[in-house]
């Protein structure tokens, strides 16, 4: 092929392949190639090392024990608080909450935030997000009267910043938008968009489940007001999120969820809230996961996030060059700036049916709407294939991953 980009120098990507030992699994009796990050990334050793020493070692409940093991529970369950905000760049660990997931995280300020709005007020989305953060707003919609206006994108799949401007009239309080979109990879002008939204006066939600993993992150630098991602696709467990909220809008929010923990004094009168960021974990937090997510976090530092962008970069150019030469392929998403996620069709094999062909050969994509089906009537697509690149991907999966989708055209094409 000709104009094959030279690969990252200096990038040592089978060791880090050796860092995760599910890598070295087979698939249907072939070479794994993993290629559905976007949905799940895989575990380093170092996560699963650090949630197994807690459980073997030293686990207890947080925050409630006055004995050794609950205390050094607690301690690290704080640290990994502390591992986040540094990973952010936040102001202080009052400014991050855990919670189940970045749904949990978004339904969280569509709840708490969204108490101070009014009828009338309007929440701006866009063509492109996950119905994670489409539906809480929906919600809110019907149990407050707020309006929410859709910012569109373009054909190629970018956040339209003159199509943004029409739209942010005085009314509107929050814009809440994807930072990388799950199914095109779009990188949206992060800085632009709070800018603008804070000339016209609105608080600023990033939905970064897609964009933690793949470049580093300052929310003081961006000054967003709220940043939300899930721990699972960052090579950290499931069942952690986090939600980042500058601290004067956290306190100023009511609590979402009410229990154990978040109360500071509980009569059957009254009951008054604690400090942050108790105020918003009700109840047992996920306490080995936040000590998973922070290795994850550690592990992802280690190896350099801009390392990692640079090698992703590299296979996101290859990939694209050489999936561009399988017949019948049509990239849904080509904005320039983008992450190492490929959604496409293959003429007219259904996504599914090209996710299962595919499968046969050891590679997993994920086909369907992809949580996002707004966006698949904007493309005008019923669902795409989706491969989607990490830190340990590499150019012979994307050539597996080739060689699988001429099987499909040998069937369909
Ligand atoms: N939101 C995840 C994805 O895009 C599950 O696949």
């Amino acid at each position: 092929m000709n104009d094959v980009p030279t690969p990252v120098q200096d990038y040592d990507v089978d060791a880090y392949r050796a860092d995760f030992p599910i890598l070295s699994e087979t698939m249907r009796g072939k070479p794994l190639a993993y290629l559905d990050n976007g949905a799940s990334a895989q575990k380093p050793r170092a996560v699963i090392d650090a949630m197994r020493n807690a459980f073997e070692h030293c686990y207890a409940n947080v925050h409630r024990g006055a004995y050794d093991f609950s205390e050094r529970t607690t301690a690290a369950y704080e640290d990994a608080r502390e591992t986040v905000r540094a990973f952010l760049n936040a102001g202080s660990e009052r400014e991050i909450v855990f919670a189940k997931n970045a749904t949990e995280a978004i339904n969280l300020v569509a709840y708490s935030y969204g108490k101070t709005l009014k009828p009338g007020d309007k929440v701006l989305i866009t063509e492109m997000e996950h119905h994670s953060n489409i539906v809480p707003w929906q919600l809110l919609r019907e149990e407050r009267g707020i309006e929410l206006g859709v910012i569109p994108v373009s054909d190629e799949g970018e956040f339209l910043v003159d199509a943004y401007r029409d739209l942010l009239d005085e009314r509107v309080k929050l814009v809440a938008v994807t930072h990388v979109s799950n199914v095109m990879g779009t990188i949206t002008p992060a800085e632009k968009i709070v800018a603008m939204a804070h000339d016209a006066g609105a608080k600023v939600l990033f939905d970064a489940s897609q964009a933690v993993m793949h470049m580093a992150v300052d929310v003081q630098a961006l000054d967003c007001d709220f940043y939300v991602f899930t721990g699972h696709k960052l090579y950290g467990p499931n069942g952690i999120g986090v939600l980042y909220g500058k601290e004067t809008l956290l306190d100023a929010m009511p609590p979402f969820l009410g229990g154990g923990d978040m109360i500071a004094t509980v009569t059957f009168e009254k009951s008054t809230w604690a400090e942050l960021p108790a105020k918003f974990e009700a109840g047992t937090p996920p306490i080995t996961e936040a000590i998973g997510l922070a290795a994850a976090i550690d592990y992802v530092t280690a190896i350099g996030l801009d390392r990692i962008a640079a090698h992703e970069r590299d296979l996101l150019t290859y990939a694209m060059q050489r999936l561009s030469a399988v017949d019948n392929f049509r990239a849904i998403g080509t904005a320039p700036n983008k992450t190492a996620v490929i959604s496409f069709t293959l003429g007219d094999a259904h996504p599914h049916d090209v996710a299962t062909i595919v499968d046969q050969q050891g590679v997993a994509v994920r086909a369907g709407h992809h949580c996002a089906e707004p966006l698949m009537h904007r493309m005008g697509v019923v669902g795409t294939a989706r491969a989607s690149m990490g830190l340990y991907n590499t150019r012979a999966e994307i050539d597996q991953l080739a060689a699988a989708l001429d099987k499909v055209n040998a069937i369909f094409g």
